[in-house]
């Protein structure tokens, strides 16, 4: 298990424990990480700082991510409990109207196009410019996002999102380069369906499972927790020299051509 003592964490995305950024969290917890967390709405709020107590966790702060000034805040009352230094950002965020993933790509109107990147993908942008100058102040530091498939090629249902996660999938390359001067890592898993809070809202997500299970070279799901162990080893001093990088953690679908 890879080593995490001593590293101070943020985790944007957890939502309750299904969340792919909860079993991320844990990973790095078990590793002797400590780790504050965001949440978004009021809604969530009891249940996020439940689990989050699990860990120890020092912090758990509000965090829409369509605001500059909490994602600004937020890195800042990171930076205050962890002495001015972060090494690991956890960025497990995404959201698309409901109506968006269903029926045709075709019809999103601009606003809620906007809304899917604003979110999916620019929150990546914005977090990690705030987390830059305390990953500086720690000597380095570890960014992972989380993205799919849909992002490269046309997925059935997944429509705007899949834009988003283009976006997104750039946007670690982009962030790879101009941070890696800096000794921070950039890097994304790619993982294939879990069921969580988000997935739900996917028109068809059923029978992306069970394309999955029919064509993936492994034949299985993947879980939660599997994509926590890939996350640990992208966030650890075992990849220190990977960066702007995917790690898929879909069972080997992505390799097949049907
Ligand atoms: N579940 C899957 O099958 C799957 C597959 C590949 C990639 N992903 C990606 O994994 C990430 C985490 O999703 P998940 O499946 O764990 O679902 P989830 O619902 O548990 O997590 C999504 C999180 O995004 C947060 N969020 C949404 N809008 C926000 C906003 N405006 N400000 C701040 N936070 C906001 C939610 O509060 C939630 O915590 C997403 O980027 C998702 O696209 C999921």
């Amino acid at each position: 298990m890879a080593d995490f003592a001593g590293k101070r964490g943020l985790v944007l995305g957890v939502a309750n424990k299904r969340s792919i950024a909860w079993a991320i969290a844990k990973r790095l917890a078990d590793g002797g990480a400590r780790l504050a967390f965001t949440y978004q709405g009021d809604r969530i709020e009891a249940g996020v700082r439940e689990l989050a107590a699990t860990v120890d966790s020092p912090h758990v702060t509000e965090c829409d991510v369509r605001s500059d000034d909490h994602v600004a805040r937020v890195v800042a009352e990171a930076g205050e409990i962890f002495g001015g230094k972060l090494d690991l950002l956890v960025h497990s965020v995404a959201f698309a109207a409901a109506e968006d993933l269903e029926g045709r790509f075709t019809d999103t109107p601009r606003d809620r196009f906007w809304m899917a990147l604003d979110v999916s993908a620019y929150s990546l942008v914005a977090a990690a410019r705030a987390a830059e100058p305390l990953m500086e102040a720690a000597g380095g530091g570890a960014i992972v996002t989380m993205t799919y498939l849909g992002g490269e090629r046309a997925v059935p249902h997944y429509n705007v999102m899949g834009v988003a996660k283009a976006a997104l999938d750039s946007s670690v390359q982009y962030l790879a380069w101009d941070l890696g001067v800096k000794n921070i890592r950039v890097n994304a898993i790619s993982a294939g369906p879990v069921r969580t809070l988000a997935a739900r809202s996917i028109a068809g997500f059923p029978t992306m499972e069970a394309i999955v299970e029919e064509r993936a070279p492994l034949r299985r799901h993947i879980s939660a927790d599997d994509v926590g162990a890939a996350a640990a080893y992208l966030l650890s001093d075992d990849a220190q020299n990977v960066t702007g990088t995917t790690l898929y953690v879909d069972s080997g679908y992505h390799a097949m051509g049907m």
